[in-house]
């Protein structure tokens, strides 16, 4: 295979690097070789209101780790109130562009600190206190950030659930969290379109086993979509903050260091999302140091994560990495495409975005896009770009590199997930050559190895099961209430690993690339589903008796989703059951999942035990005839043929 040449930064970048290439190399096997001595020179980075006494305890074979332990701390503390005495009081900590384009919203730390504060004084009369759960169900708005904060600074774990979830799929994040508050909005705005949040909460709450006692409503739009109000549950947010008792002061919380952070649940091989559960002290590191090294911070930089805070990437690197760095953040409630496809460059010029970093997904919609919408905008504040949630095919990453960063800007290729907390693979920009595609070296204290299928490391060239050998700081402490699930999860498969569930391949230079979910989850325009889940959300339709979903290459979404189904005898296949079958999926989980292709088949392949073969029915998507691999252990092969003469009609 013929690799393409690898970018070296240029010397102008590259010498005023937060990370030199001659540092890397010596630095990396520092964090390896001594992890303790080098995480806790790292760890000086944060305020600490006591020190800790250990580094690092905990037996990484069972998942357990505990990163400072004795250590106390606050998150919202180094985010806001450790700059309030410095020249950052005055700078912006966050701006806020609005979905309709000329609104937009700035907040200085100084303002940040003061709406934390006051409404973390009207929660606690809310009667939430540490300990508790908050459940976010927000639209791309400050109070997002602003309640995130508020929980840190309280002890109180935040659970983000994106609102582009159904009713439904919150209603599981309810009851599984049990939230003492849940924040929401009268609506959404996003990509011009209103989007009822209110009714979701109302619907999932209607029908939760778990009463939340409180519902805080925010009026993002001036009239009210909902059509329900629970006298005593339901309050609203501009009645609270009316009452002009409410202090502006709110003492920090001095947590533990491995006291809980956030919930932030993902989609996993099993049906149930699984609440990922993150920690204070390591947790904030790890967002904290990648955030410098990787996005190469520097005091004048305005930085912009087009994620949504519903998202991992969200958490670590639009609030957290960002904010306990002192930068400026930009967050965004619209999307990429609305108005036009010059949103991102519009808004690029109009804040002097120097640094951005969004997903392969978007870059593929608005390369398709006219040149126009680029060329109509002023890019050159840019200096460093960035690329996460899925890999990044050449192409994309050519038009990245020439159209946006005008063959000045770095790509910073960040491979990761929920469960690491942190950027995991990346280049660094100053000192890593990158390759088109390529996620390229491990970040400080990330020792990744690939396994192959005996669970034998593979030395040198070669390809295998991505997992991580060692403990790092922001990974990931339990599965939120199931322990033995976040063993069995992540630990069981290849003892003494972590396994991520992706597969790689590493050069002759050492370079990772990434090359997808060996597991059964899908990654659809960078979201993270579970085959499990979208089928049994299929099933529930009376006509359907049996479904089976795998992915299938798609121009822009990376992954698309291809369902088999297996109707009930008797029951006509049809557009409209087609239709019917699509709508539900998307009110079971939410809009994000649309299938893509519906393909009815007679029969499904099955081993002798029952076990749907859905490697196979992956090839048959992917329209890889000639290669099925073994079918010895099918009750019957037949059905294959018929799936494969089939295949033409669907896709
Ligand atoms: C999965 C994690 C935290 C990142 C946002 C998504 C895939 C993520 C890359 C990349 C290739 C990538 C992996 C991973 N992924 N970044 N740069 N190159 N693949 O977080 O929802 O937890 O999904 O996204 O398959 O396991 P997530």
């Amino acid at each position: 295979m013929v690799e393409a040449k690898p970018h070296w930064p240029s010397p102008e970048f590259a010498a005023k690097a937060n990370i030199k290439a001659a540092e890397y190399e010596a630095m990396y096997r520092e964090s390896i070789e001594n992890p303790e001595a080098f995480w806790a020179k790292k760890a000086q980075r944060l305020h600490w209101f006591k020190p800790w006494e250990k580094v690092l305890e905990g037996d990484f074979s069972k998942g357990e780790t505990r990163w400072f332990s004795g250590g106390k701390l606050n998150v919202a503390y180094n985010c806001l109130d450790r700059f309030l005495n410095t020249p950052i009081k005055n700078k912006a900590a966050l701006i806020w562009v609005g979905d309709k384009p000329g609104e937009s919203k700035t907040y200085t730390y100084q303002q940040l600190h003061k709406e934390v504060c006051r409404a973390a004084n009207a929660l606690k009369n809310l009667g939430v206190q540490k300990g508790d759960r908050i459940l976010l169900y927000l639209p791309m708005i400050p109070e997002l950030a602003i309640f995130s904060l508020v929980a840190a600074r309280m002890g109180v774990i935040h659970s983000v659930v994106f609102g582009g979830f159904s009713a439904e799929a919150l209603q599981g994040r309810i009851e599984d969290a049990k939230p003492k508050v849940i924040v929401t909005a009268n609506a959404g705005c996003r990509g011009g379109r209103i989007i009822d949040m209110k009714n979701n909460v109302d619907e999932a709450l209607y029908n939760s086993s778990f009463k939340v006692p409180h519902v805080v409503v925010i009026n993002r739009v001036a009239a009210d979509t909902h059509n329900y109000w629970k006298a005593g549950r339901d309050l609203h947010w501009n009645d609270l903050i009316a009452d002009p008792d409410l202090s502006f002061e709110f003492p920090c919380e001095e947590v533990d260091a491995e006291d809980p952070l956030f919930i932030l649940y993902t989609s996993g091989s099993t049906g149930k999302p699984k609440g990922i559960l993150h920690t204070t002290a390591g947790y904030l590191l790890g967002a904290n140091l990648s955030f410098d090294l990787i996005f190469d911070h520097k005091p004048e930089d305005t930085f912009w994560c087009t994620a949504d805070l519903g998202w991992i990437t969200g958490h670590s690197y639009i609030l957290y990495g960002p904010l306990s760095n002192g930068a400026t953040t930009l967050m965004f409630e619209g999307i990429g495409t609305w108005p036009d496809p010059g949103r991102f460059w519009q808004i690029i010029d109009m804040h002097a975005v120097n640094v951005f970093y969004t997903a392969p997904t978007a870059i593929r919609a608005l390369m398709k896009a006219s040149p126009k919408f680029l060329q109509r905008h002023n890019l050159s504040s840019l200096r460093l770009l960035g690329s996460v949630g899925e890999p990044i095919n050449p192409e994309a990453w050519q038009w990245y590199f020439k159209n946006v960063g005008h063959e000045q800007c770095p790509i910073v290729d960040t491979y990761w997930q929920t469960e690491t907390g942190a950027i995991m693979i990346t280049p660094l920009p100053g000192a890593t050559p990158t390759k088109p595609g390529a996620a390229t070296l491990p970040f400080f204290g990330i020792q990744p190895v690939l396994l192959d299928a005996d669970g034998k490391e593979v030395e040198g060239p070669g390809s295998g099961y991505l997992c991580v050998k060692a403990p790092w700081p922001s990974m990931m402490r339990s599965i939120y209430g199931d322990e033995e699930r976040f063993f069995q999860s992540y630990f069981s498969q290849y003892p003494g690993y972590y396994f991520t569930g992706d597969g790689a391949r590493r050069d002759a230079d050492g370079y990772y690339w990434i090359t997808g979910r060996v597991d059964d989850v899908l990654n659809v325009s960078g979201h993270r589903l579970g085959t499990a889940e979208i089928e049994n959300a299929i099933l529930e339709h009376t006509s359907v008796a049996e479904a089976a979903v795998v992915p299938f290459p798609h121009d822009l979404k990376g992954q698309g989703i291809y369902a088999y189904v297996t109707v009930k005898e008797g029951v006509p296949t049809n557009d409209q059951l087609k239709q019917e079958i699509i709508e539900l999926v998307m009110h079971k989980i939410g809009k994000i999942v649309r299938l893509d292709v519906i393909h009815w088949a007679p029969t499904l392949p099955k081993t002798r035990s029952g076990k749907i073969v859905r490697r196979i029915l992956r090839k048959i998507a992917e329209g890889e005839f000639a290669n099925l691999g073994d079918t010895s252990t099918l009750i019957d092969a037949n059905v294959l043929k018929v799936l494969m003469e089939d295949k033409a009609k669907y896709h």
